[in-house]
C-alpha cells in the first residue's frame, strides 16, 4: 500500500456506553481520528467527514514521497511511465526536492521480468518501480475475480509476483498497466514503444465484440515510412458500457491494422482490372452509383460497426439496410441484445431502485465471447442481482450465479421456456 491517499477522517461520535449519537447543538458531535488513514481503503459511512488539504495531510504526503523514493530508480527518463505517471506528478507537487537517504542504499530489484513465459507474457514487471500499492493486485482480485497475482516476502523485499500457468493468466491483465501508478507493470506490447507525448489520440470504439468499448487509439507518425501506426489502445471511460476498462483482446489486438494484406488504396474496375484510384475518385463514383440506383440498393452492414455507425449507414440507404448478423458477433446483438436503457452499474444496487434485478445468461460464455459484460455482470451479481445462469457446460460465470440450469445441447428452446414462468414477474429483466 503506497500510503500516498493519506487524509484526516472524521466519524459521528456515540456514546460508549448507550450507542446513542452524541450531540453538538443539533449536529452529530464529529470525532476526528489522532492517526492519518488511506482514503482508498477506508469504507464511507454516514456522516463522515474527510480533510484532504490541511498541513498534517500535506506534511504526511510529503513524507510518503520521500520515503517512496528511497528506493525508486532515477529513470524517469527511459521509463514507460514518464510523462503520464502519477508518482512524477506527486514527486513534483509534493517533492522535497532532495533526498536525505544515500543513493548508493537503494534496494536494487529485478527488471523486465516477463509475468509468465518469455514468449507469452503480455506484461512486463520492473521490480524495482514498484511503489506496493496493491492496486494491480486489488484489481486481479476484486475486479476481475482472477487471483492470479500477489505479493511475496516482506518489507523492503516485497515484490509482485504472479503463481498462475501460464503467468498472469487472466483476461483483463493490461487494465494493470494502467492503473500501476508506476513504470512497474508495462505491456510488452508498447514498453519502449513510444513517448506518451508524441501519441495522437483518437476517440474510437472495439470492433471485437457485441460489448463496443469505448477505446483511445493513440498512433504516431513513424520516422521510417512517414505514415501513422497504431502504438496502443486505452480504454475511455464511459459507465454506461465499460467504466474504465477494456479486455486484452482489445487492448492487444489491434496489429491487423498494420497488416499489408490490408487494402490501403482504393482499386476501381476498370477493363476487367482493378486499379489504383483516389478517394474522391472512387467515393464520386459509389456516390454516382448509389444515386442512380436510388431506392433499389439494399445496404448490408457488418456486426463489427458502431451504432454511430449503423445510424449513418442507415441514413444513407434511406432504411434500407440491415445488419448482416453473421459477422462479427453481430448475431448477438441482433437476436438478443441489451433491453432498451439497460444499465450495468445499476443492477442489483439497491440505491438505485434496481436492487432486485434478475440477470438471465443463456448459451453464452461471456468471458469468451464478450468480456466486460463478463465484468458487469460478475459485479452486478456480487451487489446483489439475482444472476441465473443457463447452459449446457460450466462457465467462470457460474459461481457468480443464484441459480445453473444445465441442459443437453440441443435443448436450449425448452430450458429457456421451462424459465420463462419463473422469471415473468422480474423487473428490469436482461436477457
Ligand atoms: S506493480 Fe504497480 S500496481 Fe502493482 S503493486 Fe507495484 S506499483 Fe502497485
Ligand atoms: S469486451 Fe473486449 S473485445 Fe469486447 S468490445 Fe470490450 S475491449 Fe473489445
Ligand atoms: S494507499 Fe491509497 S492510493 Fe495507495
Amino acid at each position: 500500500m503506497c500510503r500516498m491517499c493519506l487524509v484526516e477522517v472524521g466519524r459521528v461520535q456515540r456514546d460508549r456506553a448507550t450507542g446513542q449519537v452524541v450531540m453538538e447543538g443539533d449536529k452529530p458531535k464529529i470525532a476526528f481520528a489522532p492517526k492519518l488513514e488511506t482514503a482508498c481503503t477506508v469504507p464511507v459511512e454516514e456522516g463522515m467527514h474527510v480533510r484532504t488539504l490541511n498541513s498534517k495531510v500535506e506534511a504526511a504526503r510529503k513524507d510518503v514521497v520521500e520515503f517512496l523514493l528511497t528506493s525508486h530508480p532515477l529513470d524517469c527518463p527511459i521509463c514507460d511511465k514518464g510523462g503520464e505517471c502519477p508518482l512524477q506528478n506527486l514527486t513534483m507537487r509534493h517533492g522535497p526536492g532532495t533526498s536525505r537517504f544515500i543513493y548508493g542504499e537503494k534496494l536494487h530489484s529485478e527488471k523486465h521480468v516477463p509475468l509468465g513465459t518469455e514468449d507469452n507474457a503480455l506484461i512486463y514487471l520492473d521490480r524495482e518501480r514498484c511503489i506496493q500499492c496493491a492496486r494491480c493486485t486489488r484489481f486481479s482480485d476484486e475486479v476481475a475475480g482472477d487471483h492470479v497475482i500477489g505479493f511475496y516476502e516482506r518489507g523492503r523485499k516485497i515484490e509482485i509476483v504472479t503463481f498462475s500457468d501460464p503467468g498472469f493468466d487472466s483476461k483483463f491483465s493490461g487494465n494493470t498497466t494502467d492503473i500501476c501508478p508506476v513504470g512497474a507493470l508495462t505491456t510488452k506490447d508498447f514498453r519502449f514503444g513510444a513517448r506518451p507525448w508524441e501519441l495522437i489520440n483518437s476517440a474510437s470504439i472495439c470492433p471485437h465484440c457485441p460489448v463496443g468499448c469505448n477505446l483511445h487509439v493513440n498512433t504516431r507518425r513513424t520516422g521510417a515510412s512517414g505514415k501513422f501506426e497504431v502504438k496502443r489502445i486505452m480504454p475511455r471511460q464511459n459507465e454506461l458500457v465499460n467504466e474504465i476498462w477494456i479486455c486484452d483482446k482489445g487492448r492487444f489486438g489491434h496489429h491487423f491494422t498494420a497488416s499489408p494484406d490490408r487494402l490501403t488504396t482504393p482499386l476501381i474496375k476498370k477493363n476487367g482490372q482493378l486499379v489504383e484510384a483516389s478517394w474522391d475518385e472512387a467515393l464520386d463514383l459509389v456516390a454516382s452509383k448509389l444515386k442512380a440506383a436510388g431506392s433499389s440498393v439494399y445496404g448490408l452492414a457488418g456486426g463489427r460497426l458502431s451504432n454511430e455507425d449503423f445510424y449513418e449507414f442507415r441514413k444513407l440507404f434511406n432504411g434500407n439496410a440491415a445488419l448482416y448478423s453473421r459477422m462479427g458477433g453481430g448475431d448477438l446483438v441482433q437476436k438478443i441484445g441489451i433491453g432498451v436503457g439497460s444499465n450495468f452499474s445499476a443492477m442489483g444496487n439497491p440505491h438505485t431502485g434496481a436492487g432486485g434485478t434478475t440477470i438471465v445468461v443463456v448459451a453464452s460464455d461471456l468471458e469468451e465471447e464478450a468480456p466486460i459484460w463478463w465484468l458487469r455482470v460478475k459485479q452486478a451479481s456480487e451487489r446483489g442481482a439475482n444472476l441465473i445462469v443457463v447452459n449446457a457446460r460450466p462457465t467462470k460465470l457460474d459461481k457468480y450465479a443464484a441459480k445453473k440450469i444445465t441442459y443437453e445441447y440441443g435443448d436450449e428452446v425448452n430450458a429457456v421456456d421451462g424459465l420463462t414462468d419463473a422469471v415473468k414477474g422480474s423487473e428490469n429483466l436482461v436477457v
